[in-house]
């Protein structure tokens, strides 16, 4: 590829924190190669589109922006046109077929070879498919002063699944389990505290699987934990995603022990009935769900507990659908991700037979949403006349306030000036509504940096 037509790039990022974290990668990787970034994808001559593919509805989305984005070429004939993560993986080869525009598609295993196909100027020359599932997570992805200005960073420490939910693309599209050795972890995380963040996630599609093994030393999730929480600077440690049948009580015991790790957790249920767990392959029963969740109230009472739950799963009954809604009532979730049950393709549950109709799916769906709606509610609605510790990150959506979030996850906006971004602060909880909260800065400020 010539080098005046790989000056600038635009990544446009869609799925999960992962996409955003390989996005971020891949965009350090290009400005140490001299590329710079651009804040429209008119204005760039490299345009990537990291898309995901786990429920039908994204996978949608995806393929319009990559029809919306194809348009360009028409007047930027040198215009390179990538589309990576998950749904490049599953349906690589018919996108190269639907949009020729497309110049490659590549898995999220194949991010590294993005940077070589660039460097070697190999793309635009021919179509290129790569999907190997091989090829370890990246190693350091800093590309210094990437991270300044930001408060709140990602860190991917492991990636892929064995689980194999009858439901869930995922095993197929991020390939098996891999850790990334502790040290890059560790040394990641220093690199994003000297750059200005405060509050780190640290990511995998199942964290407490998180394992590596070094001249006869074992590094288990909880020691990586009670590790990058020990950094100096780091004021707030979260992880996401766990998956319940391999909650360790270690692990909860970190949410008592460790006090810059934040008091939420993201714990995936999917189901309140035994037989649609079963059939799920989740290898955990709605008890032991319910039990972990007392274990973790029991360690830090206030901790802030989400979930996702999937409603008209091949089979559910009436009946079964009820027991969601018991368990979501018995437990009250801050929060609730719930989707429609959409069939993956390779995957065992889009064999199975006794599909649930797709009104039957939207009705369960609006009704569940409903009683969550008045739980998350209820449950803001008490933090009302409460001073909170909040984050603050930068402007709030509507952009004419501050917003930041509390160790438990929930959004606050209120008027401050813009120099406060990065600070700690408490602030006096006015209003509460489902999706934010609306406070007013009371000093004095916790922590300054
Ligand atoms: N259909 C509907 N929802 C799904 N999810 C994963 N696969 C499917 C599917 N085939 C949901 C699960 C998961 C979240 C990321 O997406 O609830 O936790
Ligand atoms: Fe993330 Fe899964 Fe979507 Fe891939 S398929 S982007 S891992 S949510």
């Amino acid at each position: 590829m010539p080098e005046a037509l790989t000056k600038t790039f635009y990544i446009k990022t869609m799925g999960c924190q992962m996409n955003v974290y390989d996005s971020d990668y891949l965009a350090q990787r290009l400005m140490a190669m001299g590329m710079s970034p651009v804040d429209r994808p008119a204005k760039a001559d490299f345009v990537l589109i990291n898309t995901c593919t786990v429920r039908a509805k994204p996978e949608h989305k995806a393929a319009t922006f990559i029809g919306r984005i194809s348009q360009l070429k028409k007047h930027k004939p040198h215009l390179i046109l990538g589309v990576i993560g998950c749904l490049a993986q599953h349906k690589g080869e018919e996108l190269l077929k639907r949009f020729p525009a497309i110049d490659f598609a590549a898995g999220p295993r194949e991010i590294e070879k993005i940077a070589e196909l660039v460097q070697s100027g190999a793309l635009g020359k021919r179509k290129i498919l790569a999907t190997s599932l091989d090829q370890p997570p990246p190693s350091l992805g800093i590309y210094n002063g990437y991270y300044k200005g930001k408060v709140t960073g990602f860190i991917t420490i492991m990636q892929g699944c064995n689980n194999f939910c009858s439901y869930c693309i995922v095993p197929y599209v991020r390939g098996r389990e891999v850790s990334r050795p502790p040290q890059d972890v560790i040394e990641e995380a220093k690199a994003l505290i000297d750059q200005g963040i405060r509050d780190i996630t640290l990511l995998g599609q199942n964290v407490n699987s998180y394992r590596w093994e070094e001249g006869g030393e074992i590094w288990t999730f909880p020691m990586l934990l009670k590790k990058v929480a020990g950094l100096p600077g780091l004021w707030r440690l979260r992880f996401t995603t766990s998956h319940p049948k391999d909650l360790s009580q270690e692990l909860i015991d970190c949410f008592g022990e460790l006090d810059n790790l934040c008091p939420h957790i993201h714990l995936p249920f999917q189901a309140g009935s035994d037989e649609v767990l079963k059939r799920m392959n989740r290898g955990y029963t709605r008890k032991q769900y319910m039990d972990l969740i007392q274990k973790l109230r029991l360690v830090r009472p206030e901790i802030a507990i989400t979930s996702d739950v999937m409603v008209g799963f091949p089979g559910e009954t009436r009946q079964d659908f009820e027991m969601t809604l018991d368990l979501i009532k018995l437990i009250e979730f801050d929060g609730l991700f719930s989707f429609k049950y959409s069939d993956r393709r390779g995957t065992l549950a889009a064999r199975f037979e006794d599909k649930v109709p797709e009104q039957e799916k939207s009705e369960r769906l609006q009704l569940l949403q409903t009683i969550q709606k008045d739980i998350t509610i209820k449950k803001n609605k008490s933090l009302e006349g409460k001073e909170v510790e909040v984050l603050i990150e930068g402007p709030s959506a509507r952009g004419k306030q501050l917003s930041g979030r509390t160790g438990t996850n929930k959004i606050v906006n209120f008027n401050c000036d813009s120099s406060m971004i990065g600070r700690l602060v408490n602030v006096y909880i006015k209003v509460a509504y489902a999706s934010s909260l609306i406070g007013e800065l009371r000093e004095p400020l916790i922590e300054s940096q």
